[in-house]
């Protein structure tokens, strides 16, 4: 087939093509950059030889080097020719490294990472159907961890927790909290480290990271909080908690209505659903300029929605959106539900329900 007469619009396209790739690329690349903390180390020593920063982060160097000029040619990383010496602009640097906390965007560069790992499965269900368990994804619960650890966690006490009227004062005399899905449990430990005379517990599917945040709180020495293998979608549990909280842990459930429903119940008449979960419209129209779009529907097909259609669920995805979670409140039986959103968020918002 001859190649179309190449109109403005499709040169425009081609070269979108390119810087597409191009940026799929290195987003793996900072991932790999994360990971072996050559960042970090290039912050720290300021500009280095490929030799002087891989002898500094103890990495083999011709890997360094490989990298190095990845990341040169992207325009993240400088190139001084005369001194073959490479160096990280520190306005780049900001957000790249793990002192900057919620600042750091390279966490995010490992969700490209894990999702490619699932692609064959993937493959599969577009011509079959079903979906990839949790269990297929190296370094999920990790990844995720790392991600609520710099995002969430910091921002709890000061400007999440506060959203909900009267909360802090709650806690601080004792109420009944539970969490779900709760994964690594980081936010809890938060929680439970800062009012100890309320009673804490997080329940997950996964039973690694519930023995991962089993293990750490205990290193912590927290006392007033537990972790549970649970499935959520089977709570049973009645008018038993004051203030339940899902972070990002309700667009990915096997029976999200179910769940809800099962919150509902569980809370006290008196009590707070405080549901953190994606910023988005319910309809693709309205997504348009979503600034991580294409990244969020992404994740979405490879992670959340799979993950739920593994399960025979309904498959909501990551972009099921705030039309949709209002009307699921609501059907849960939730009267009032208030949405936030939160200037150190650019991905969530934050619900807030009561019966
Ligand atoms: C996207 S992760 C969020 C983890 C954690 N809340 C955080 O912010 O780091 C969703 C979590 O929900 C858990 N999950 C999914 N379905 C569940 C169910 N039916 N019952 C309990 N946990 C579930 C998953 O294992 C996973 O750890």
């Amino acid at each position: 087939m001859p190649a179309p007469a190449e109109t403005k619009t499709e040169k425009r396209f081609d070269e979108k093509l390119l810087d597409i790739y191009n940026g799929a690329a290195t987003t793996l690349m900072i991932a790999v950059g994360h990971r072996t903390k050559l960042f970090d180390k290039m912050a720290e020593i300021g500009a280095a030889s490929s030799e002087e920063l891989a002898k500094a982060a103890t990495l083999n160097e011709r890997y360094v080097r490989e990298w190095l000029n990845a990341m040169t040619v992207s325009g993240i990383v400088n190139f001084d020719v005369q001194n073959q010496k490479y160096s990280l602009p520190p306005e780049h640097a900001y957000l790249l490294i793990r002192k900057s906390g919620k600042d750091n965007l390279a966490v995010f560069a490992q969700y490209v990472s894990v999702m490619a790992g699932v692609e064959d499965e993937i493959i599969e269900c577009f011509h079959k159907g079903g979906g990839v368990p949790y269990s297929s994804y190296n370094r999920f619960h990790e990844v995720m961890a790392e991600d609520s650890g710099q995002s969430l966690v910091p921002a709890l006490l000061e400007t999440v927790l506060p959203l909900v009227d009267g909360l802090v004062e709650k806690l601080e005399q004792g109420i009944d909290v539970m969490d779900i899905g709760c994964g690594r449990g980081l936010a809890l430990m938060r929680m439970a480290k800062a009012f100890p005379k309320s009673r804490f517990v997080g329940y997950d599917l996964c039973d690694d990271t519930v023995a991962f945040a089993t293990q750490e709180a205990k290193a912590r020495g927290l006392s007033n909080l537990s972790f549970e293998v649970r499935d959520v979608s089977a709570l049973g549990d009645a008018e038993k908690f004051d203030f339940i909280t899902a972070f990002d842990a309700i667009h990915d459930q096997a029976q999200p209505q179910t769940v809800l429903n099962n919150i509902s119940k569980a809370l006290k008449s008196t009590g707070t659903f405080l549901m953190q979960d994606i910023d988005a419209s319910s309809k693709v129209e309205n997504n348009l300029d979503h600034p991580l779009g294409p990244f969020l529907y992404a994740v979405s097909c490879m992670h959340c929605m799979t993950v739920s259609l593994s399960q025979n669920g309904e498959g909501l995805g990551t972009m099921w959106g705030r039309e949709t979670a209002k009307t699921y409140l609501e059907r849960a039986g939730f009267k009032k539900v208030e949405i936030q959103k939160l200037t150190h968020d650019i991905q969530n918002c934050i619900y807030v329900a009561t019966k």
